[in-house]
């Protein structure tokens, strides 16, 4: 069954960012772990990724997405909808679509170009809770950096209404680890 998934990367203290958005602390992140733990990452985000029929995201997401590539679209050949308010410009051979106000119709149309693959909600942490509290939202895949920021913008922005239940966990020789949960409804 195809799922909706929020697959995102945290600080062990619970960020997807910095108070300003940034990222240099996950994507300038450079650490090892001890010996017993030998499984690599490569090759993680592309499986993740080919299982991937749609993505939404929130317009600050987006925004970042475009000044961190310069303009070269990273998902191409995937429709993706970008929530807001705002006219927003769209780079060249991107299939995206801008939407806003409540998430459950823009599921509908995620879901039916999705087909039989996996919705991915990119974050951040206010449209992750939208889903979720919309019933939405069917796992979580958390990759946990060994990096304490202290501050930052939380992977939810909400108290999640459902249980978790795990349904695996993975470590990393470079000392991240991946968290699974299916949302119980
Ligand atoms: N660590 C990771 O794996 C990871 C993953 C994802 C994102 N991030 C980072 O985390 C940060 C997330 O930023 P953020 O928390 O501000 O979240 P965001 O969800 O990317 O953007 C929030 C903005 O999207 C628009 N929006 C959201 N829902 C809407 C709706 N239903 N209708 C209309 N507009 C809507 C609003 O802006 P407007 O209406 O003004 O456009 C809102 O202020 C970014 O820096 C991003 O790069 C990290």
């Amino acid at each position: 069954m195809p799922r909706t998934q929020y697959y995102v990367a945290q600080s062990l203290d619970g960020y997807i960012a910095e108070i300003d958005g940034g990222l240099d602390w996950l994507l300038r992140y450079d650490g090892e772990a001890g010996s017993d733990v030998s499984q690599a990452t490569e090759g993680e985000y592309d499986r993740f990724f080919a299982q991937v029929g749609a993505i939404v995201m929130g317009s600050a997401t987006y925004e970042f997405v475009l000044a961190e590539e310069q303009d070269r679209w990273p998902y191409v050949g995937t429709p993706c909808w970008v929530l807001t308010s705002r006219e927003l410009p769209v780079p060249d051979g991107a299939d995206v679509r801008f939407a806003s106000g409540p998430v459950a119709p823009v599921h509908e149309q995620l879901r039916a170009a999705a087909g039989e693959r996996n919705v991915w909600i990119v974050g951040g942490g206010g449209l992750a809770s939208d889903f979720a509290d919309a019933g939405l939202l069917d796992e979580l895949l958390l990759t946990v950096v060994p990096v304490v920021l202290g501050d930052g913008l939380p992977a939810f922005a909400r108290r999640l209404g459902q249980r978790l239940r795990l349904t695996g966990t993975r470590a990393f020789s470079n000392g991240m680890t991946e968290l699974r949960y299916d949302v119980v409804r």
